[in-house]
């Protein structure tokens, strides 16, 4: 089977290696939206439960050209809904348009609808039984009709029930954390705010699951080899004592209540957590700075976003054994902290443009 593994844009690369990683085959990247692997059932299970940088595991059903309603409404009807769903399957259909002559998601959505019910014999359907979403992406004139296997985002891990100002999704947290950190080096984040970075880089210190404590759509559809699931509670109890130089601060105590409450949540024990002015952050030996700090566009001012960066530049040069990772959108960053940034890449938070710089 085909299985297509959504991610934001940026973050493609990131995910494929991820699928490498964990030993799928055939992983390509696709040109938007994700990267795909050919395998089992199984297979996606261990994607679902492991892929840290994804949104999404969808099984691809078919992929066609449809330029008129008529085109979208023979594909969808020639795929083998029969092979796949019980005849209580219900099936909401969810569609995305872009770049095409079928720009309507909702008329879209209709077609898909009745095709898969005529595919299904027609007449009443209870569609009372297991969910399967349908998930149609229509770009530049070819449909991709794909089941849904995880259901609620992969990124929602399930850890974060409280949000703070202006949180960084999970995916996007664990993507800074795997591209700044080196091993397991010292790591701090002085802007920690509901903690997302320092729990996202804890869990892939002591080689956590990021999806063991939820569920996944596709386990409603079938019996999934329990071993898959007990494989990775295994590797989080033998990682869960394993101490971890991991620590935040951040100027607001509320947000650090959040924070706590969110490592609680996720299990995670060992990570120091204060309530400091960034101004006050003193560090010893050697280690790496990961932040997020506000930026003008969503949290506070232009003007006092810039005071911040210019102390996080007085912060980094005050630790000469510590390296400074800066994920921000603000363009003036490294005037405002007086740095040059060694690299840097390009990267989305929601949709706004953002850098993860590397001083
Ligand atoms: C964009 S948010 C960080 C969000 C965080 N990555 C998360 O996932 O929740 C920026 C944070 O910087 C904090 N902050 C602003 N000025 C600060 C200062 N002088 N010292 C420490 N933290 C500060 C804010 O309180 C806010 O929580």
């Amino acid at each position: 089977m085909k299985w297509i593994v959504r991610a934001a844009f940026g973050l493609e690369g990131l995910a494929a290696r991820e699928m490498k990683r964990l030993g799928l085959k055939n992983v390509e990247t696709m040109s938007v939206g994700g990267a795909c692997f050919e395998g089992s059932m199984a297979d996606a299970m261990r994607a679902n439960l492991w892929i840290r940088t994804g949104d999404r595991v969808l099984l691809q059903m078919g992929r066609f050209r449809a330029e008129t309603f008529d085109m979208l409404f023979e594909g969808v009807k020639a795929l083998p809904w029969k092979e796949i769903f019980p005849h209580d399957a219900a099936f909401p259909v969810r569609a995305h348009c872009a770049r095409s002559r079928l720009m309507s998601p909702s008329d879209c959505q209709k077609i898909v609808k009745k095709a898969v019910a005529q595919a299904m014999g027609g007449g009443w359907l209870p569609e009372d039984g297991s969910e399967y979403q349908i998930d149609v992406s229509i770009h530049s004139d070819v449909a991709t009709v794909a089941l849904d296997a995880s259901g609620e985002a992969l990124s929602r891990r399930g850890y974060r029930t409280w949000n703070g100002e202006a949180p960084l999704r999970e995916s996007l947290a664990a993507a800074l954390a795997m591209l700044a950190r080196r091993g397991n080096e010292p790591l701090y984040d002085p802007c920690c705010g509901t903690g997302t970075i320092l729990c996202e880089a804890a869990m892939i210190e002591r080689d956590r699951a990021p999806g063991l404590f939820r569920e996944f759509a596709m386990e409603k559809w079938t019996r999934i080899d329990p071993a898959i699931r007990q494989e990775a509670m295994d590797r989080y109890e033998a990682g869960r004592e394993r101490p971890v130089d991991i620590a935040g601060s951040d100027i607001d105590g509320e947000a650090i209540e959040l924070a706590k409450r969110h490592l609680h949540q996720a299990r995670i024990g060992g990570v120091r957590l204060e309530a400091r002015d960034l101004r006050d952050v003193r560090r010893e030996g050697e280690g790496l700075f990961l932040c997020n700090p506000p930026y003008g566009e969503r949290l506070g001012d232009a003007k006092s976003a810039a005071a911040v960066e210019r102390a996080l530049g007085e912060m980094a040069r005050a630790h000469e054994g510590w390296r400074l990772c800066a994920f921000s959108g603000d363009p003036s960053f490294e005037r405002n902290a007086r740095m040059k940034a060694q690299k840097r890449r390009r990267l989305y938070n929601g949709r706004l443009e953002c850098e993860l710089m590397w001083f």
